[in-house]
C-alpha cells in the first residue's frame, strides 16, 4: 500500500494487515485484519500522527519517503501508548534526529516504559495547540478511551479529529474512505469494535461526545488509526456511538449456551421456540464454536441474554468460563438474563451464572431453569414456557 492523499497536505501512511486473525492477545477475532493509520501533515512544521506496529514500520517509513523525506519531520504525535501505534516511534527518531514527540503526561510515562528512550517530550493538555503554519493542532485528552494516556488531536482548518483507537474498526480493505467500502461490513465492525474495545467506557464516551460539542469542535471528517476514514459518514458514526454508549438497543435476546450430552441444547432448542412464538428476534450460539468477539458484538444491540450450561463439579462447563469473565470486564448496561441447564446427580451450573452475571450488572429476572438428566416432554414444554415469558418481559423492557 502506498501513500494516500486525505486532505490538501494530509497524507495516510501506515499499514495493512491482511493476516492478522486475533488482537489483543486472543481476545478479539479480527476475521477481516485491521490497519495501523498514521498520518502526515506536511506544512511550515511537519507532524507525524502516531505510527504503526513495530511489524510494519519499515512500510510506514516508505510510505513517508513518499511524500517528505522523514528527517523533515518536526513532531511525532503520540495519542496512544499502545504498540500498535506507537511501536514505530524509535526508528522514526533515528531518521527524524530532531523531532518532538507530544503527548499527555500518562503519554511520557508510558512510552518511557516501553521504550525507554530519553526523547525530547512536549506534554500537551487539553486545549493545547501546535502551530504547523496553516495548521494547529489543537489536544484533548481522552482518557480511558481506552487506555489513560488516550488523546484526541484536532485540525480545525479541515474539521478533522484524529481520535486514534476512537471510531476505528479492524478491517484490512484498499480502501481507506467510508464512502469507498459497503456500509454494512463497515458499520457490523464499527459495532464489532466498540462492544469488545468501547463498551466498558461508555460513560467517558458520553462525556467526551460532550466536551467536543462545548468545545465547538466542528468535524467533517474522522481519521481513526485503525481501518477507515469517516468522510461522508461522521454523523452516523458519532451518532452509533452515543446510542451504544447510552445503552440503546433492539428487542432482541441471545441465547448462548454450551452442553455436554446434549440436554441443555434440547432446552435451548425448547426455550428458542417459546422466544419466537411471540416474535421476538433471537440469536443462538453454542460455545465454543462461536467467537466470543462476534457474540458481544450481537450483544450490544439485543435487550436480552439468556445462558445455558450443563453441571460439571457442581459448576459451568469450562467453555462458559472465559465467556462470562469477559462479560464481567465489559460490563454491559441495561441488559436483562434468565439462566438454565441440565445436571446429573447435583446441581451448580445456574448459581454460578447468576452470580457472575450479578458481577457484570446484569439482572436475571427470572429463577433458573433446570433439569435432571434428560428433559422430558413436560420439561421441554416448561423450558418453551420460559422462553415466551422471558420474551414478554423483552418487549415490556
Ligand atoms: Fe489500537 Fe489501544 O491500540
Amino acid at each position: 500500500m502506498t501513500s494516500v492523499k486525505v486532505l490538501e497536505n494530509i497524507y495516510w501512511v501506515g499499514a495493512l494487515d491482511w493476516n492478522i486473525r486475533t488482537f489483543h492477545g486472543f481476545t478479539y477475532s479480527t476475521h477481516r485484519g485491521t490497519t495501523y493509520n498514521a498520518y502526515l501533515i506536511v506544512d511550515g512544521r511537519t507532524a507525524l500522527i502516531d505510527t504503526v506496529h513495530p511489524s510494519f514500520t519499515e512500510e510506514m517509513i516508505q510510505n513517508i519517503r513518499e511524500v517528505i523525506d522523514p528527517s523533515k519531520i518536526d513532531y511525532i504525535v503520540a495519542n496512544h501508548v499502545e504498540t500498535d501505534h506507537s511501536g514505530a516511534i524509535s526508528e522514526v527518531l533515528k531518521l527524524a534526529k530532531k523531532a518532538k514527540i507530544i503527548g499527555t503526561a500518562k503519554c511520557q510515562s508510558g512510552l518511557q516504559k516501553h521504550y525507554f528512550g530519553d526523547w525530547d517530550f512536549q506534554v500537551a493538555k487539553t486545549g493545547d495547540e501546535v502551530s504547523l503554519g496553516d495548521k494547529t493542532l489543537k489536544f484533548i485528552e481522552a482518557p480511558l478511551l481506552h487506555w489513560p494516556d488516550s488523546m484526541f488531536t484536532y485540525i480545525e482548518k479541515d474539521k478533522l479529529l484524529l481520535p486514534n483507537d476512537a471510531f476505528g474498526q479492524h478491517w484490512a480493505t484498499s480502501k481507506r474512505f467510508d464512502d469507498e467500502v459497503n456500509m454494512e461490513i463497515l458499520m457490523d465492525e464499527a459495532t464489532k469494535y466498540y462492544a469488545n474495545i468501547l463498551w466498558p467506557f461508555s460513560g467517558l464516551v458520553l462525556k467526551k461526545i460532550a466536551d467536543i460539542q462545548q468545545l465547538g469542535l466542528k468535524i467533517d471528517m474522522i481519521a481513526p488509526s485503525h481501518g477507515l476514514i469517516w468522510r461522508s459518514y461522521s454523523t452516523k458514526i458519532i451518532e452509533a456511538y452515543l446510542k451504544w454508549a447510552e445503552g440503546e438497543a433492539s428487542d432482541r435476546i441471545l441465547v448462548v449456551y454450551d452442553t455436554m450430552w446434549g440436554s441443555t441444547e434440547k432446552m435451548a432448542k425448547a426455550i428458542l421456540d417459546g422466544i419466537m412464538s411471540e416474535g421476538v428476534e433471537v440469536l443462538l450460539f453454542r460455545l465454543p464454536f462461536s467467537d466470543r468477539g462476534d457474540i458481544m458484538k450481537e450483544l450490544l444491540d439485543s435487550k436480552g441474554l439468556i445462558l445455558g450450561s450443563s453441571t460439571i463439579n457442581n459448576g459451568i462447563l469450562p467453555t462458559m468460563a472465559p465467556f462470562l469473565e469477559e462479560l464481567q470486564g465489559l460490563r454491559p448496561k441495561n441488559k436483562i438474563a434468565a439462566v438454565f441447564g441440565s445436571y446429573g446427580w447435583g446441581g451448580g451450573a445456574v448459581k454460578v451464572m447468576e452470580e457472575k452475571l450479578g458481577k457484570a450488572g446484569i439482572e436475571v429476572t427470572a429463577p433458573g431453569l433446570t433439569v435432571k438428566w434428560v428433559p422430558s416432554e413436560d420439561e421441554l414444554k416448561r423450558c418453551f414456557e420460559f422462553g415466551r415469558d422471558f420474551a414478554l418481559q423483552i418487549k415490556r423492557a
